[in-house]
Formats: structure tokens, sequence, C-alpha cells
């Protein structure tokens, strides 16, 4: 078996915190005792491009228990928990393509080697590996059933190739689901930004003003957390509707242009380009703290950074402190690229258990129907999306109520009124 991992040794590192995070996903470990039993994936081939986390590791196991063969590359350079990896080639003998740290190229170089593999159905979080398979093997789109994409940015690229009239396979949009953005991308973010900002600087955010750049799903849930942290918060949008949720959430709206020099640590949440640019920099304050937690590492436009500095120094292992001529200096967190999964960890197993649930159950749902799909970009049916909810709460040991038929007949009457 082929595969290109930064340290084997590290791979009983990797295998007790596989298995620390399996202790908090039920969900995916129930769909994975059934899959051992009922094989849904057998014979087929899947390549997935995803953080390569511990979190991962637990749904890659699914599929392999599902009967599914199995590519794992990377979906960001800065990502990948290299003992995660390790443990994946040594104990599951999966094949890895994926070094914390890798380059551009290295990183699509894997990329192209997961497609190598005649994938039938393709996993992505970003949608780099199914822009490469369109725009470089387009041949091969034909042997693919289906396809899942976990992130906003990514089904916002895909829904552009469907628009296009360019995308040749069926997707399944897993962020999507109510299970996925409802709680990954708010509860999620939320908590795995601000253990990235402080596990990189070691800040207290009590007291501090923070700039949250977009008020998304994920935008909120990094706001909320930083305001139950101390913070004073500062909302930036482009859209009015947001703007005035975040107004009536309580927090303060503001463009960037006026709070470039009033906040203190910034982060952009936007799946836009160059949100903070010159103009903001040239206006923060001296210790002003920068960082994306964003797909994609273009939120931050870092090369305007480096061009007006004259100094660049490595204050910690992702700290970058950019010293402008007048003596100010501007600190960037983690190249600009996703400061959750740079510098902590990602989300939390017990969230990711419901997004990664989404995906075993979408790879499950594209082996079973891939006859009937088109050439487009699908939500998660909602069957799937509510039994992943019925799980979780069972998981959590909750209960809920159930209609009365008094109730059921109330509710799909037209004459019952005033
Ligand atoms: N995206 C955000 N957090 C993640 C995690 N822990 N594992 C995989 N993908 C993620």
């Amino acid at each position: 078996m082929k595969f290109d991992i930064a340290n084997q040794k590290l791979a009983a590192k990797g295998k007790t915190r596989i298995e620390w995070a399996g202790r908090q996903m039920d969900v995916l470990g129930r769909i994975q005792a059934r899959f051992k039993r009922q094989k849904p994936l057998k014979g087929l081939r899947v390549a997935a491009c995803l953080h390569v986390t511990a979190e991962t590791a637990n749904l890659m196991k699914t599929l392999v228990a599902g009967g599914a063969k199995l590519v794992l590359t990377a979906s960001n350079p800065l990502s990948t928990q290299d003992d995660v990896a390790a443990s994946l080639v040594v104990h599951d003998r999966i094949a890895v393509y994926a070094k914390k740290g890798e380059n551009r190229q290295t990183y699509f170089r894997h990329i192209n080697t997961a497609l190598d593999f005649n994938p039938h159905i393709t996993m992505d979080d970003g949608a780099d590996l199914v822009s490469t398979l369109h725009r470089s093997r387009a041949s091969q789109t034909k042997k693919v059933l289906g396809s899942t994409e976990e992130t906003t940015t990514g089904v916002i690229r895909l829904k552009s190739m469907e628009k296009h009239g360019v995308l040749k396979i069926p997707v399944i949009a897993v962020n999507d689901a109510k299970t996925k953005h409802f709680f990954d991308n708010r509860y999620g973010t939320g908590q795995s930004t601000i253990d990235g900002i402080i596990r990189a600087t070691n800040v207290l955010l009590a007291g501090k003003v923070v700039v949250i750049a977009g008020y998304g799903w994920c935008g909120r849930g990094a706001a909320m957390r930083a305001r139950g942290m101390g913070a004073r918060v500062v909302i930036t949008e482009i859209d009015p509707l947001k703007a005035i949720e975040a107004v009536m959430d309580g927090f303060e709206v503001a463009p960037m242009s006026r709070v470039a020099g009033e906040g203190d640590i910034f982060v952009t949440l936007t799946g836009d380009i160059h949100v903070i640019r010159k103009e903001h920099f040239l206006k923060m304050k001296s210790g002003a703290i920068v960082c994306n937690s964003g797909h994609f590492d273009v939120e931050i436009d870092t090369k305007a950074l480096q061009r007006i500095s004259k100094k660049q120094r490595q204050m910690r292992e992702y700290v970058i402190e950019y010293t402008l001529p007048g003596g100010k200096h501007i600190n960037l967190l983690a190249e600009g690229r996703l400061i959750n999964l740079a510098a902590a960890e990602g989300h939390p197993p017990s969230v990711m258990d419901m997004s990664f649930a989404n995906q075993a159950l979408c790879a499950e749902y594209i082996a079973r129907n891939h006859r009937h799909l088109e050439k487009r970009v699908y939500g998660v049916p909602e069957k799937i999306d509510e039994t992943i909810a019925k799980m979780k709460l069972d998981a959590m040991g909750m209960h809920i109520d159930k209609l009365t038929s008094e109730q059921l007949t109330y509710l799909s009457s037209w004459e019952a009124g005033t």
C-alpha cells in the first residue's frame, strides 16, 4: 500500500487520540456498527479530501466498516494531525496522503494521487478534489457515482459549477443539512476558533475588542463565544439581513474601515476574498491580532501586509509579527489559514459526530440511489437529517414529546381558527 505521511512513529499517539474522539461520537459509532453488518459500501472506492483529524479518522473507520476501499488526502495544507495520519496508515492500512505544513504543490499532488485511485464516490471539504477532477481529469467523472461536500465554501463553488453547466457528477451538500450547519458551523466553529486564538497567542479575551467579519453560522458562533469570554464584539457584514440579526442579538455592527482602528483581535469568517486589506492594516492599533477561520486563506490580504511591512518575526509557533515603517506591529496567526484547525484541533468530536454521520449516510445514499441522481447539487434527504437528530438526542439521553392525536388533527386542519 502506498501513502505519504510525516512520520509513522507517531501512530501510537494517534491511535489513542482517535479512540478518545470516537468515545464522543456515538451517532457515528452506531452507524459504524450497522455498516459492519450490512456493508452498504461493499466494492466501492471512496476518495476523501477532508481535514485529517481524529474525528475524520472515525469517519474513515466507518466507511471501511461499510466495505469501502479508501484513500484520504488533506483538504488544507495546515490542518493535518500527523499522528492521526500515521495511525490510519499503520493500524488501519488506509492510504493517507497528508502532511501538516505541506506546500501547495504537494497538496495538489496528493489530491491527484487520490484521484489516481479512480473513485466511485468522492468526499470533499472545500471542493478542491471535485474541481481538480473537473479541471484536469474530466474523463474520470463518468465513473463517479456521486460526491459529498462538507463546507459552505465548497457548496458555493459547486453551485457555481452547476449554474455554469460544468458540473458532471451528482453532489450532496452535507453542509446544508440542519444537523450539520446549525451545530458544526455555529458551536463547532465558535468554540474551536476561540480555542485556536488562545492556543496560538495565550491572550486574555476579557475586555478586548474582537471584530468578527461575517455573521453567517460560523460568525455567529465565534461572536457568541467571544462575548462569553468577556470581549466587546463588533460585527462587520455586507448583508443587511444578517446585520440586523447581529444588532438584535445585541452586537455592535460597523464597517471594517471604521472598526479597523478599534479592534484588538480580528477574525474573518466570510468565505470571501480580501476582507481585511492594506487600508485596514494601516489603521490598526499596534499589537492587533489578525486571523481567519473561513475555509480558504484568501480572506486576509497577507501579501499586502508583507508589502507594507519592513520586518517579520516569528513570535510563537503560529504568530508572525509584522513591523510597519512607523514601528507598529501587526500579528498574523497561522499565515491566514483556518486558525481553528491550524493552531487547535478543529471542532470537538461530539459536534463532528453529526456532520460525519451525515457524510456516512450520504455515501450510503449515493451507493443505493446513484441511478436516480442527476448532475446537480442536492440537499441532504430530510429523512437522513431527521434520523441523525433523533440518534443524537438519544445518544445524549434526551427525550422529547409526541403529538397527541388531537394535536395532529389540529395541525392538519384548515377549519380550526379563533
Ligand atoms: N472541520 C472542522 N473541524 C473539524 C474536525 N475536527 N475534523 C474534520 N473536519 C473539521
